[in-house]
């Protein structure tokens, strides 16, 4: 994940220095004129056109953008062929929802880890879809020009939706491509990007949670950091090499690049770049916009994740099958919660608001010094605010109605889905025709049918105790800390029927509903009464909270024309104040690049960290007793015979993990960080502790990113699991043979 200070580009206001990576993230289209030089003076080998070319293959058409829809328009993840027969790596916390979804008691792949032997047997996943970008366009011209400076609000949007529809329809080919047109610099820029979506991806491979996900929450977030963060996918085709869904005629797709893997390692101040879809940053803010965010925003966010997590946690504890059903779940919002705490501390600590404000006067200053300046631009900071002030009275009653409320419990988030359902049931019951009737009833007979097929999916990850707590603790937060405006009737209702017990409430919901159990959820559907859902407890209560939601949406995200203005203007100004420095876009999930160094970095005072982690820091950290730090045997065999094959390093030590100073955020999560040669060196999968403030601020002496190094991903592959047919699909680059080294010996350092 990744940043910078105000006070820094405050001083390079005063200097005129350009400001260059590490900080940045970078669209592909400007590589030439942006960034090569200064790559180049930093190791970069390869040309601008080796690395982004419409016309030819190159370095961008081994970069995939993972998702769970068909045409998306973001990604969760990144991930990189390697290999050409479609190949690609990601993390192992970008694999987990499907290898999750993939276990069960009897083969808990989280646990034991997941190795395909053969093509035959890599696992389907339904709706994971792998995009590749073949080109994007600047369409600026295309939309600012067309749309008057008058024209705000939703009238604004829906005029440039208009545009920007005709341009991805042309560009589609007739919806051969997914087409997404993006704003950049809030609304100052347009670009239009086109991808190829694949829609069979299969899991090939996973190292158990105890080498994927070592180290746990504990570790997440930080750094000395142990973890082989990595799962492996592979990419099919239809037999003509076109994007298909899943058929057993598919075949692996042949990319039209990807990268080769090099196990030379990583040494201090080697050039470093990362490629991939990063999600969203906020680097202009206004002050007043940090404080939002961090003392409006985070904080209900961070009760109400944490007591969810208190509950999901006792019960999956107790439980292996509950434990399976919540891994994925829970490890989501395990990582948004610690993320939260994160980077409220991290802008304290490094006074993000003092940085924005003292930037914020030198702006006020430089427009003050002259008129049209002052006319165009002399407000645009305080109506930006003036928006914000209003948005700290509106938040909370959206965020506890979100998380504690509609979100609380699973019972009423699935009830919510049949809010269609009702839909066509009330339709049926106003249709006085009766041929029209039946064809009514027959269309919602099929949908029922449908929804009849989706219950074991749901359920599979369903667990009623533990949803019952979840629904007692989370009704309970939403009634004290919202006012009795936000209460749904039913709520009100059963606090009194039950005298405020909220244990009482959730027996009564879970006793008369039919969403808590697969079996009488395909009962009711098997023939869906208008009577029985308009009854059912959880289902009232998902039409009471949406309606609640609504409301508090509304007020929240009111239109304030002159603030989007503002917001447009502001982002304008900055660049015309400082001519001379690159401005990045925020993230917005489209294809970046990021390029700097390995470093190690210090984080406190007198503290120093070193830029690698080994092998023997894993055995260090063993701890049997807490199964975030559990080490699997042949992993220690492995390590206590020194059988580390080709991937040890000059010293026969076995590193496990790096740090560049990147500048990465979620959505990274699998991308390749790779060398100046165009070779992989290690999946990029976190950020660091100190520097949590980086989607609001780049902070260039604290801010790293974190890497399992490419060696000991292969180590794992081929010594752990034994997966040598995946060895042999890579291209290994290797400058020398490595000399003998049995006699290596590792110290376990001593705590
Ligand atoms: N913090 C990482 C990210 O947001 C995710 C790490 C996942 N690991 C974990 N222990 N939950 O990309």
């Amino acid at each position: 994940m990744k940043r910078f200070t105000y006070l820094i580009v405050a001083l390079l206001l005063v200097s005129g220095i350009k400001v260059k990576a590490d900080e940045g993230m970078w669209l592909p289209m400007f590589i030439d004129r942006l960034n090569y030089v200064d790559m180049q003076k930093k190791g970069l080998q390869l040309t601008p056109e080796e690395i982004y070319s419409v016309n030819h293959s190159s370095l961008k058409d081994a970069i995939v953008g993972l998702s769970n829809s068909p045409a998306p328009n973001g990604y969760f993840c990144t991930g990189e062929i390697v290999s050409s027969q479609g190949l690609l790596f990601t993390n192992h916390h970008c694999g987990f929802d499907a290898i999750q979804k993939h276990s069960t008691v009897e083969h808990d792949y989280l646990a034991d880890g997941f190795w395909a032997m053969s093509f035959e047997e890599e696992l389907p996943n339904e709706g994971l879809t792998a995009s590749f970008l073949i080109r994007m366009d600047d369409v600026t011209d295309s939309i600012i020009p067309m749309i008057s400076d008058t024209l705000e609000g939703s009238a604004r949007t829906a005029a440039i939706r208009e545009i920007t529809g005709r341009l991805k329809n042309n560009a589609s080919e007739d919806g051969k491509y997914n087409v997404v047109v993006k704003s950049f610099f809030n609304g100052n820029e347009y670009y239009l990007f086109v991808y190829e979506v694949y829609r069979d991806v299969r899991l090939v491979g996973a190292p158990p949670s105890s080498i994927g996900k070592y180290g746990g929450d504990t570790d997440n977030w930080m750094w000395p950091r142990h973890t082989g963060d990595f799962s492996i996918f592979r990419v099919y085709t239809a037999p003509d090499g076109s994007p298909a869904e899943y058929s057993e005629d598919n075949v692996p797709m042949v990319p039209k690049h990807h990268l080769p893997v090099s196990l030379d390692g990583v040494e201090k101040g080697d050039f470093a770049m990362i490629w991939g879809y990063p999600g969203s940053t906020d680097r202009y803010l206004t002050a007043k916009g940090v404080e939002f965010t961090t003392e409006y925003y985070f904080p209900p966010l961070i009760e109400a994740f944490g007591k969810k997590l208190e509950v999901w946690k006792k019960h999956m504890n107790a439980d292996q099958e509950v434990r399976i059903k919540y891994a994925s779940q829970y490890a989501g919002v395990a990582n948004s919660w610690k993320y939260f705490i994160g980077q409220r501390r991290g802008v304290k600590n490094l006074d993000v608001v003092g940085d924005k404000e003292k930037y914020q006067q030198e702006f006020m200053d430089w427009v003050n010094a002259d008129q049209a300046r002052k006319e165009k631009y002399g407000t645009v900071i305080s109506d930006i605010d003036n928006k914000i002030v209003e948005q700290e009275q509106t938040i909370k009653p959206l965020i506890y109605a979100s998380v504690c409320g509609i979100g609380g419990s699973g019972i009423v988030s699935y009830a919510q889905q049949f809010s269609g359902l009702e839909g066509k049931m009330e339709k049926i019951k106003e249709e006085k025709d009766k041929k029209k009737r039946a064809k009514q009833e027959e269309k919602l007979s099929e949908m029922a049918t449908g929804m009849i097929e989706g219950i074991p999916e749901h359920f599979k990850d369903y667990d009623m105790a533990t949803d019952k707590e979840a629904f007692a603790e989370m009704t309970k937060m939403y009634y004290e800390r919202l006012s009795s405006d936000m209460y749904p009737e039913l709520l009100v209702d059963l606090h009194k029927k039950f005298k405020g017990d909220f244990y009482a409430i959730a027996d009564y919901v879970f006793e008369k509903s039919v969403f808590g159990s697969a079996q009488k959820t395909e009962e009711f559907l098997k023939d869906p009464k208008y009577k029985t859902l308009e009854k059912d407890p959880a289902f009232i209560l998902s039409k009471q909270y949406m309606a609640g939601i609504m409301k508090a949406s509304q007020s929240y995200r009111k239109e304030n024309p002159k603030a989007d203005k503002a917001e447009r203007l502001y982002m304008e100004a900055m660049r015309e104040m400082q001519p001379d420095r690159y401005f990045y876009p925020n993230a917005n999930s489209t294809l970046r690049f990021t390029y700097g160094q390995v470093l190690p970095y210090n984080p406190a005072d007198a503290v120093e960290y070193d830029y690698v982690t080994h092998l023997s820091g894993v055995m260090a950290k063993e701890d049997p007793t807490n199964n975030e730090f559990i080490v699997a045997p042949k992993l220690k065999e492995l390590y206590e015979t020194k059988d580390y094959g080709p991937y040890a390093n000059e010293e026969g030590r076995m590193v496990v993990c790096f740090l560049t100073n990147n500048d990465i955020t979620g959505g990274n999560s699998g991308s390749p960080v790779i060398n100046g040669k165009g070779e992989l060196i290690g999946l990029a999968f976190d950020g660091n502790w100190e520097a949590m403030s980086s989607d609001i601020a780049f902070a260039p002496k604290l801010q790293r990113t974190i890497v399992a190094d490419a060696r000991y991903v292969l180590f794992i592959i081929d010594k752990f699991a034994g997966c040598t047919r995946l060895i042999d699909e890579l291209t290994i680059h290797k400058k020398m043979p490595q000399p003998e080294r049995v006699e290596v010996i590792e110290e376990v350092p001593a705590e």
